[in-house]
Parts: C-alpha cells; structure tokens; sequence
C-alpha cells in the first residue's frame, strides 16, 4: 500500500466531506470545513491518498487564528480536523498527516499552532497544554493545547490572547 500526503485539490471536496461525515458522530467537523472554506480562514489541508485503490484515507486541516503575545500579533492556526479512514487507521496515517502539515507552517512561519482534543494524541506531536496556558481563550483548558512551529521559538511567559476562526463560534453556538 502507497498513501501519498499532498495538498487538498478542488476534486476531493465530496470524498472530504464524506470521510468528515462517517468519522465524526455528528457533522460539525464536515460544516467547520465547509465554513472555514467559504469564510477565506482556510490555511492548509492536506490529504492522504491509497495511490493504488485511488481512495481517500485521511484529511487535516489548519485554518488561520488571531492570536498576540503581549501586545504583538504572531501567526497562529488552528489544527482541526483530522480524520482517518477506518480501514487506514493505525497504521501512521495521521501522524504522517500531522507531520507533513506542522513542516509546512514551519516554512510559513506560522509561530503557533494550537490543538483542541485529546493530550493523549497530540502530546506526541509536542502538543502542550502549558504552551497555550498564557492565552485566553474560550477554550482554555487542559484540552488546548499548542505547539510552538518555529523549533521551539515563542514568546515565553507573556501573556495573551488566541482567537479562533469565526466558524468554530458559530458551532460552538448551535
Ligand atoms: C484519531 C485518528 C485521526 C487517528 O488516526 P490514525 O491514522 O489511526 O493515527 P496514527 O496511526 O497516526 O496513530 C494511532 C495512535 O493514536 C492513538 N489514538 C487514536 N485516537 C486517540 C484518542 N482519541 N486519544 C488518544 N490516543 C488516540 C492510537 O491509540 C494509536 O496509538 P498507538 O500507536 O500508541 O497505539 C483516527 O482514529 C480518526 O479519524 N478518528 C475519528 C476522528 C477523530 O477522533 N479525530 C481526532 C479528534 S481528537
């Protein structure tokens, strides 16, 4: 089996929202991406594709924040989704994903990328709830989480303010 990473085309649209539709137990994360999309907060969403079979095994998507330490804007994303397949699951797709992406905000130079989810997954990205503790949010919490992009560079001990895209709001609301 070949699973290829590479950046999200116009023809993966409805395998993307039907892999959203059937991971999740409710829609909100195949609406987020449509929402994140029309809204023009959309930064990056990689797939991953089973060359042979021609299937779409895994999604993630990073969409812009408005984020400042201490006064100074820094360039933030969020990572949310992320999807696999059933059938690809544990075997690395999501974690290739979550590699492939975090190297592409690198060269961006996006300074954080924060998380909402599980610690258990995303602590070994280097995903932190102490990364995202000086910033307000209305999802603070042990369950935020950020990662510092920049090989480790961030504002240390500032403090500040991280605003999600507008359509995590709107979810969150209805
Ligand atoms: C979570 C998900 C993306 C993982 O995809 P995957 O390709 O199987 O992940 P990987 O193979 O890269 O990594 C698998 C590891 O993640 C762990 N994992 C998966 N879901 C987890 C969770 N909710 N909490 C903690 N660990 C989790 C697995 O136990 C496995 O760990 P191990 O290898 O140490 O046993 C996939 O299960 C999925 O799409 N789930 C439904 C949607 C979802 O919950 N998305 C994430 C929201 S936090």
């Amino acid at each position: 089996m070949t699973i290829t990473i590479r950046t999200a085309l116009g023809p993966d649209v409805v395998a993307i929202d039907a892999l959203l539709r059937t991971s999740f137990p409710r829609a909100d994360e195949a609406d987020l991406v449509r929402r994140l999309c029309i809204d023009g907060d959309m930064v990056l969403v990689l797939v991953a594709v089973d060359e042979e079979a021609g299937d779409l095994a895994g999604m993630v998507a990073f969409s812009r924040m408005q984020a400042d330490a201490g006064g100074k804007e820094i360039a933030a994303v969020a990572l949310a989704p992320v999807a696999v397949a059933a059938a690809y699951r544990r075997q690395g797709v999501a974690e290739a994903l979550i590699h492939a992406g975090i190297e592409r905000l690198e060269a961006e130079r996006v300074v954080l990328c924060f998380v909402l989810g599980e610690p258990g997954f995303y602590e070994r990205f280097g995903f932190h709830a102490d990364y995202a503790r000086n910033f307000t949010s209305p999802y603070a919490g042990e369950q935020l989480m950020a990662l510092p992009v920049q090989g480790g560079l961030m504002p240390c001990g500032v403090r500040g303010e991280a605003r999600h895209a507008s359509a995590f709001a709107r979810l969150a609301a209805e």
